[in-house]
């Protein structure tokens, strides 16, 4: 596939973005009288709507280029415009392999898309040939997956052979062993991948999210969203945290070591059954009772998600600090005695 414009939405295609004052006169030196600003306070100018310094920061640590890069609020901003970009209400469809990040049908349904859903094999990996099967405008990926904590395989060879977008959902990668496919989007045309500062760089309060695609889907996602959809602060809180990334690692490692230590003591629990493979910061754990058990730990503020609608019996488990995780422990040991 080498041009994706076929895929585009005819209107987004033709659309005129909206030109702000920002966008007309690009220096910051001047009187600025041009987008009915306050010249009083220190907030009071719009933010730079391309997050410049941001995506320089981001271009030279992934060596990609400038132009292929989007930044959005959080990656669940990510996740929307590529659906709006793509996709024309009840007429197009998406492809979600659940169990999986509830936010790409939420969307779909917003966006009034059909959803085709080709649930993950039995150990939690794609069908790769029920997806290749179905037709569909964007086929959603998520690698480490979440709920389930695993890597996916096989992604190339479905990137490869999949006639639409394949968003591929990058949040969880920096705690996993597998490489990222940032690496990749020159090499294929159809391919998005999102990243987000809310995982492994503990921004979540910032939301701030990435995507990652050729310049071609990246100029026309740039059409589509709002003008100033990243406040100052939030692009100085990234920019900031970038600059360290000694604490990045050393957190991230103490995060995937605390993950190992806190699999070990949770399977020594009896009432715990299983442990899926984990490539994330957090656990799906299999355990009899699990609802009992869920509730059990809200009762002594301990707040995990039960997914037992999702995957029988399980529940996911954050990796917290050494501290917290000693906590839970602690309330999950009592029960069984
Ligand atoms: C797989 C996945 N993608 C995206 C998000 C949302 O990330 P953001 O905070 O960047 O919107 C989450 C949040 O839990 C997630 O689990």
């Amino acid at each position: 596939m080498d041009n994706i414009n076929y895929l585009i939405r005819k209107n987004i295609l033709s659309l005129t973005p909206y030109s702000s004052a920002r966008d007309e006169y690009k220096s910051n030196q001047g009187i600025f009288l041009d987008a009915n600003e306050n010249p009083y306070g220190n907030l009071n100018r719009y933010p730079d709507p391309y997050q410049w310094r941001l995506k320089q920061i981001l271009s030279s640590q992934k060596k990609v280029g400038l132009e292929n890069i989007l930044i959005g609020n959080g990656s669940d901003e990510i996740i929307d415009l590529v659906q709006r970009v793509f996709c024309e209400p009840s007429a197009d469809k998406i492809i979600i392999c659940p169990p999986t990040y509830g936010m790409y049908k939420v969307y779909a349904n917003i966006n009034n898309l059909e959803i085709i859903s080709i649930p993950l094999t039995e150990d939690f990996q794609l069908n790769t040939e029920a997806i290749l099967m179905q037709k569909a405008k964007v086929l959603y990926l998520c690698s480490p997956n979440n709920p389930t904590g695993n890597a996916l395989k096989n992604l190339e060879y479905i990137i490869e052979y999949f006639n639409g977008i394949v968003f591929l959902d990058e949040a969880y990668i920096d705690f996993s062993d597998q490489p990222s496919l940032v690496s990749k989007i020159n090499q294929y045309p159809n391919l998005i991948v999102s990243q987000t500062f809310s995982k492994a760089r503990g921004l979540a309060a910032v939301r701030v999210g990435i995507a990652y695609a050729n310049e071609d889907i990246i100029s026309v996602m740039n059409k589509v969203k709002p003008p100033y959809n990243v406040s100052q602060l939030n692009q100085e809180a990234a920019v900031k945290s970038m600059a360290d990334e000694a604490t990045f690692k050393s957190n991230v490692q103490l995060i995937k070591s605390e993950r190992e230590l806190l699999k070990e003591s949770l399977l020594a629990l009896e009432f715990v059954t299983k442990i899926y493979p984990s490539d994330a910061n957090f656990l799906l754990v299999e355990m009899e009772n699990a609802t009992a058990i869920y509730n059990h730990l809200i009762e002594q503020q301990i707040i995990t998600r039960n997914r037992s609608s999702v995957v029988q019996n399980t529940i996911r488990i954050t990796i917290g600090t050494p501290r917290e995780n000693q906590q839970l422990l602690y309330a999950l040991q009592l029960i069984t005695v």
